[in-house]
């Protein structure tokens, strides 16, 4: 079921089912979908109709919740074996952003907190909701804590999509970049358009417009000339999976721009909750990362650009190795090199 509003709610969870603005479709449409089947969750994370490391830990949160709330069973035991196959399915949808995983694990954790099926399907929800608001609070500390790294007058970089419809909160990069500007800096915002899939272009203009951020849209290749020119004063990016160490999985074209800011002594910021932090993995090298179908990157919004039958890749993330990295914004304080202590003083 889907009905347009002009209202703007990345995800919610409404009367037992879950309700999500459709990304795919922005910025020309506001469409909600209406969900009350967790296949659909996981197809809709999978389309990236809902994305964004946090929002995807939401989503998939509710999806186990949803899955729970069908499961039909007569004990306890068979009712957590047909959820472990739910939580299996979810779990399945996109491998890189940690916080799919760590949301799973809280809702695992969840249904063993009680011995009856219909208390397990209530602490599953309560959970989902709960998971949802504090992820929610995180990126609300994450703004206030980033913004003081933001002066008066900077120009900021950042790449992909990390406002509220990424995290169903406040955002983590562009949360730190909003609450700067309604803090009075009067600051410009250059969004790196993200191919393949435009995040960049879509979404983040159209969060920032809708926030009245002044912002200069530009293609990925134009990062390094903006640079050079001396047009930009720090970049903010969000994070989908951060290792023991600092190296840091986001967006593929994330790492270039890491590059490129060192190369011009401009500070690299990665703003992140803690639950994108993979302690289990010591370095970068160990992420997944998702590979994705040739066709987003051989065509523009379903056109072909490129001839018929040509092979493409599209590895959908890379990793910034720590060396890059400025400081790593959480809601627990900002981290510092060097890394490994900082990220085991807050997990
Ligand atoms: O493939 P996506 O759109 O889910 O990738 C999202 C990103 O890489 C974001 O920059 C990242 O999840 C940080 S979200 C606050």
């Amino acid at each position: 079921m889907k009905h347009i509003n002009t209202a703007y709610q990345p995800i919610e969870w409404r009367g037992g089912r879950v309700i999500i603005l459709d990304q795919t479709r922005l910025p020309h449409e506001e469409v909600y979908l209406e969900l009350d089947d967790y296949r659909d969750v996981c197809a809709a994370i999978k389309e990236l109709k809902i994305r964004g490391a946090p929002a995807i830990g939401i989503a998939g949160a509710y999806a186990v919740a949803l899955g729970a709330l069908k499961i039909d069973s007569k004990t306890a035991d068979d009712f957590l074996k047909k959820l472990q196959s739910v939580i299996d399915a979810v779990g399945a949808t996109r491998p890189t952003a940690r916080n799919l995983f760590f949301a799973l694990e809280r809702m695992k954790k969840a249904s063993a907190t009680k011995k009856n099926i219909s208390d397990i399907k209530k602490a599953l929800v309560d959970e989902a909701l709960k998971i949802h608001e504090e992820e929610a609070e995180s990126t609300r500390r994450i703004s206030r804590f980033g913004a003081e790294l933001i002066k008066d007058g900077f120009t900021i970089l950042t790449h992909c999509n990390t406002g509220p419809l990424a995290t169903s909160g406040s955002g983590t990069a562009l949360g730190i970049i909003i609450a700067a500007y309604r803090e009075g800096k009067r600051i410009k915002v250059l969004a790196d358009e993200t191919r393949p899939l435009l995040q960049g272009a879509r979404l983040t203009t159209w969060e920032l417009q809708k926030a009245g951020v002044p912002v200069t849209l530009i293609t990925d290749n134009m990062a390094g000339s903006f640079m050079r020119r001396g047009k930009v004063d720090c970049v903010i990016t969000g994070a989908d999976r951060i290792t023991a160490n600092g190296d840091t999985a986001n967006k593929i074209g994330t790492y270039s721009v890491a590059v490129l800011a060192k190369a011009h002594k401009i500070p690299f910021y990665i703003a992140a909750p803690v639950s994108t932090i993979d302690p289990s993995l010591k370095t970068g090298d160990a992420i997944p990362i998702e590979e994705r179908k040739a066709e987003e990157v051989t065509h523009i919004q379903g056109v072909p650009i490129a001839p018929e039958g040509v092979s493409a890749a599209n590895p959908a993330f890379d990793v910034t190795p720590h060396k890059y990295i400025t400081a790593i914004i959480t809601e627990k304080g900002i981290i510092r090199a060097p890394y490994g202590a900082g990220i085991k003083g807050i997990v």
